[in-house]
Parts: C-alpha cells; sequence; structure tokens
C-alpha cells in the first residue's frame, strides 16, 4: 500500500471542494441532524463548535488524515521534547516548559532547564509581589502606583492584551501603561501628568537591541533622572530580557533584571519573565492560574484524540479554508470588550509565525500558506465591516469568541452580547434568499414591483464559515487556554504547510533600511542620490514640509 502524502491529500480535498460549495450549509445541517454534535469540541468549561465550517464529515475524515500525512504528531512531540525545530536558528520552541508544572525534567541540549525555568519565575513573582505590596520604592520613598511597560512586539503585546483582558483582577490604585510605539506621542502621551517619584519602569526586549524599546528606554530614563537625578534610575527601572550583558550596561541592577531564553520566540513569551507586567497587574496566584491554563490545553493538544483536538481541529479548518476554499483573510472577533486586543495579539502570533513562502527545507512553499489575519470586538465590528462580511465579495472565515458568564454584574448586557454573537454566526451562516427578502419587503408594505427592485439588495447567500469558541468566563485560565489554543494552531498549519513558524527574517530588511535611513532623514544635508527615486522624492519633499 502507498503511503498517503499531504500532497495527496489535499488532491482529495481539492477534489471535494465544488461538491461542497454546491450545498449551503444550512442543508448540510438540514440533512444531518446531528451534525452540531458531530462538529464541536470540548475542553472542560470551553467548547469550539465548527459546525457552521463549510465542510461535511468526509472533509473533515480527509483533514484528519492530511493531519496524519503531514506528520502533525510527531512534529508535535518533537516540540514538546525540546527538539531544534526553529531549523533557521537552531533552538528549540519550548514556550510549553514555562507552563509545564509536572515536575519532570526538560532537556534542552541535554540539560534540565526546569529548574532555571522554577527559580526566574519565582524571583519574578516575588519582585511583582514587592511591586503590589508597596516594598519596591522610588526614590524619595514612596510605593510605585504606575507602571510602565517598554517594550514592542511580543516584548508588548502578550501582557498589554492580557492586562486589559484580566482588567477585573487588577490592584486597585496600580495602574499599568504599555509604550511600545518610536513615534514619541506614545510616551509623551502616556508620561503626561504621571509623577515621576511613584513611576516604575520595566524595559522589556528579547534581545535588548530594539530600536523604538531602546529609544524610549532612553527618554523614560532621561525623564527620571530630570526630575529625580541620576541616582534614581536604580529604583525605577527594571528589565525583561536574554541579554543580561546589554541590560547591565543599560544600568538596570541586577537584582531587578529578570531572564528567560532563546528557545522562547517572541510572540510566544508572555508565558516568560516578559509576563512581569501582567504579574505585577493581576498578582502572582492569578498570574500562576494563567500559566496553568496554557498548561491545560498543552496537555489536551498532546492527548485529546484527534477528532476532539481543539487545537488541531482548529489549524484544519483554517488549511481547509486557506488552500482548499481560497480564503485569504481570516477575522477573530471576541464579543468580550476586555479581549479588544486579542486579534492584534494574534496578528503577531500568526502573521509573523506563518507568513512565509519557503518550506524548512528552502523550497518555495506548495500552496497559499498564512492568512491575513484581523479583527475587532463584537458588537462593535458589526456596525462597521461587517456589511462587507455578509454581503461583500470577498469570503472571511471567522472566529467568535464569547464568555457563558460575564465578569461584571449587569447580566442584561451580557445577555444582549451573546444574542449578538449567536445571531451573526447564525446570519452569515443560513443567509437570506431572494424570495425570503421579496416577501419580507412586500410585508413591509411596498409594492411588488419596489419589493422585486431591493430584493437583490437585501438577500444574503449565507454558507459564510465561523466558528465559536465559547466559554464559562474570561478568568486568568481561561485566557491562558485561549492564548496557548491559538499558538498550538498556528503550529498545526505549520506543520501542515512544512514551514518553520519560529523565525521571523521577514522583519529583517526593513529594520536594516530603517537604520541606514534615520541619519539620511535627521541630517536636512545628507545626499539622497544613493536612494531609489521614490524614497530620494519622498524624503527631498518631507525636507521641504519641515521648512
Ligand atoms: O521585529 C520583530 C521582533 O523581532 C519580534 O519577533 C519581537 O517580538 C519584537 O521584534 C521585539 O523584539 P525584542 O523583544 O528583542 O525587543
Amino acid at each position: 500500500m502507498t503511503e498517503s502524502t499531504p500532497a495527496i491529500v489535499f488532491a482529495e480535498l481539492a477534489a471535494r471542494r465544488a461538491s461542497l460549495l454546491a450545498r449551503s450549509v444550512a442543508d448540510l445541517f438540514a440533512a444531518n441532524p446531528a451534525r452540531y454534535d458531530r462538529f464541536h469540541a470540548i475542553l472542560g468549561d470551553l467548547l469550539y463548535d465548527f459546525s457552521k465550517q463549510r465542510i461535511d464529515a468526509e472533509t473533515l475524515r480527509l483533514l484528519l488524515s492530511l493531519a496524519e500525512a503531514a506528520d502533525v504528531a510527531a512534529k508535535r512531540d518533537a516540540m514538546f521534547r525540546g527538539e531544534l525545530v526553529n531549523s533557521t536558528e537552531r533552538r528549540a520552541a519550548l514556550h510549553s516548559a514555562l507552563r509545564d508544572f509536572s515536575g519532570a525534567p526538560i532537556l534542552v541540549d541535554g540539560v534540565d532547564v526546569a529548574p532555571a525555568i522554577k527559580a526566574e519565575r519565582d524571583k519574578m513573582l516575588a519582585f511583582a509581589a514587592d511591586v503590589r505590596e508597596g516594598r519596591v520604592r522610588g526614590a524619595h520613598g514612596q510605593p510605585m502606583i504606575n507602571v510602565i511597560n517598554i517594550g514592542i512586539g511580543g516584548s508588548d503585546l502578550g501582557p498589554a492584551m492580557a492586562a486589559r483582558a484580566l482588567a477585573p483582577y487588577a490592584q486597585p490604585g496600580l495602574h499599568s501603561y504599555f509604550v511600545s510605539n518610536v513615534d514619541g506621542a506614545d510616551i509623551a502621551d502616556t508620561l503626561r501628568g504621571l509623577e515621576p517619584a511613584r513611576t516604575l519602569f520595566i524595559v522589556s526586549s528579547k534581545t535588548f537591541t530594539t530600536q523604538e524599546t531602546m529609544t524610549n528606554a532612553r527618554t523614560a530614563r532621561a525623564w527620571i533622572v530630570a526630575a529625580l537625578g541620576e541616582g534614581a534610575v536604580a529604583d525605577h527601572f527594571a528589565a525583561v530580557s536574554t541579554r543580561l550583558d546589554k541590560v547591565a550596561e543599560f544600568g538596570v541592577e541586577a537584582n531587578r533584571v529578570f531572564g528567560f531564553w532563546d528557545w522562547v520566540g517572541g510572540r510566544y513569551s508572555i508565558w516568560s519573565s516578559i509576563g512581569l507586567p501582567l504579574a505585577i497587574a493581576i498578582g502572582p496566584e492569578h498570574y500562576l492560574e494563567f500559566l496553568s491554563g496554557g498548561g491545560e490545553v498543552d496537555a489536551h493538544f498532546r492527548e485529546a484524540p484527534p477528532e476532539r483536538n481543539i487545537p488541531l481541529l482548529m489549524g484544519l479548518m483554517s488549511v481547509w479554508n486557506r488552500d482548499a476554499l481560497g480564503y485569504a483573510s481570516q477575522a477573530v472577533i471576541p464579543y468580550d470588550q476586555r479581549l479588544a486586543r486579542f486579534p492584534a495579539y494574534l496578528q503577531q502570533l500568526q502573521m509573523e509565525s506563518n507568513g512565509k513562502s519557503v518550506r524548512r527545507d528552502g523550497t518555495p512553499a506548495e500552496r497559499p500558506t498564512g492568512p491575513v489575519v484581523w479583527g475587532e470586538p463584537g458588537t462593535n465590528g458589526q456596525h462597521a465591516f461587517f456589511q462587507l462580511l455578509h454581503q461583500g465579495t470577498e469570503i472571511v472565515p471567522l472566529d467568535f469568541l464569547v464568555a457563558a458568564n460575564p465578569t461584571n454584574a449587569d447580566a442584561h448586557h451580557h445577555d444582549l452580547l451573546l444574542a449578538n454573537c449567536f445571531a451573526q454566526g447564525e446570519a452569515l451562516m443560513r443567509g437570506r434568499t431572494r424570495a425570503e427578502a421579496e416577501a419580507i419587503t412586500a410585508r413591509q408594505g411596498a409594492s411588488p414591483a419596489e419589493a422585486a427592485r431591493l430584493a437583490p439588495h437585501k438577500t444574503f447567500s449565507g454558507s459564510r464559515p465561523s466558528s465559536t469558541l465559547l466559554y464559562s468566563r474570561l478568568d486568568p485560565r481561561m485566557l491562558g487556554r485561549l492564548i496557548a489554543l491559538y499558538e498550538h494552531k498556528v503550529f498545526v498549519e505549520a506543520a501542515i504547510w512544512d514551514i518553520n513558524p519560529f523565525d521571523q527574517w521577514g522583519v529583517e530588511l526593513g529594520k536594516e533600511l530603517a537604520s541606514r535611513l534615520a541619519p539620511i532623514v535627521a541630517d536636512a544635508q545628507a545626499d539622497l542620490s544613493a536612494l531609489d527615486p521614490s524614497t530620494a522624492g519622498l524624503i527631498a519633499h518631507m525636507r521641504a514640509l519641515r521648512g
């Protein structure tokens, strides 16, 4: 018997495409009353419903065999074993180790890193408790009331998103801020009105070389020095990095420097010391719950049978939509205002991981890889871009996220929120036929001719795919689960596409050119002749606008 390969299964999936597109999802529901039962999976108090996807049982069977043909399980196990799965950087990708409380050894290059992980986490959490309980004091002896994280990308999005998501767990009177953009407006607007004597900065950067972060850190340092003197720097700064040598040069005291390791990718680093601002905001206990939530998903991903394995199914639905159905973008719509930054977080996680055109061996990818990921919270999005989702020529598969229970007291608001979330999924799936549209308009009093004229505009094609993650409530553990689910979803996609999701060479060229252009932008006399005509033209015009 010949062994199946991803290419063979992709061909079989492509062959199913036409027959599936010929039937509406509403028809598939009508033909199979058990469809919902078949196409959802549960992990404790979290449910993943993918029954509104444009699939049938045979498609799912093929997708599961695609995962087998692509060796997803073996690749997953290699990642968890600490093998050098990030082949271009010759690194492991062991962020899962940071949320592993099993007590088992975790080997990287033959060395058990579990004790070092615990030691660094204990040190970081002790500092977080000291800040919260007023033992970390400023140069004038006052407790800190403002904690400002300076970082960008993975050193910003995770803690910023999570601190917002878990706002109900924040300590009253202790304010978290996040500065990321090199645009000076970011730090200026953040610092306005804050008291330097009660402000703690955390400079977070895996490499401690990132232009934006270093520029903002120097501005913050100058702000502290101007108000409190050079001697105050040690009291008002902490740092998180893998480059302890560079942190020392900046002048942060060793007992306020929290490390992590090169086997933790930036966009996977919320589980490491990069979580310090979150731990300060929500407290060590809640932070540990957050880590445990991630760990539960690791166990699920490793142990749940494929047809009930949520990250595997999420990855497979994504690959189906991207490659077989050709949908180039995916939207993530949290019906959860506190998850407002979750789509931005997922943009880095998914697009930096899987925005690749070559396979692990350097040959061209065989099919489209990472989709464009975007989103905004519902219900706001309904009143903005949902028009296109319902009636546009582009089809955009959606993930809805919603909690059964509110974190605030107002049940009425929450009932409306849930009703809207469920209604959107239903409307996208069911659609409205032309005859229905015409009949509704006629019932509203329009003449038959008017009803017929408006009918095309009021028709909805339906069969627009969405999945829903429905969970009990947004607490630290659940947030940890949600993040880890998406991390592994991305891993599954990459395993199928045979790309390395753990490097990000695509960000390098722009960084190099920005460094080259910075002195040219700053110097009004600099020679532009070596630049391309467009860039030279822009700089010349910028000079004119600056007068
Ligand atoms: O430019 C992309 C990137 O390298 C991300 O991968 C990373 O999360 C971000 O920059 C910040 O990097 P660092 O933590 O080293 O400052």
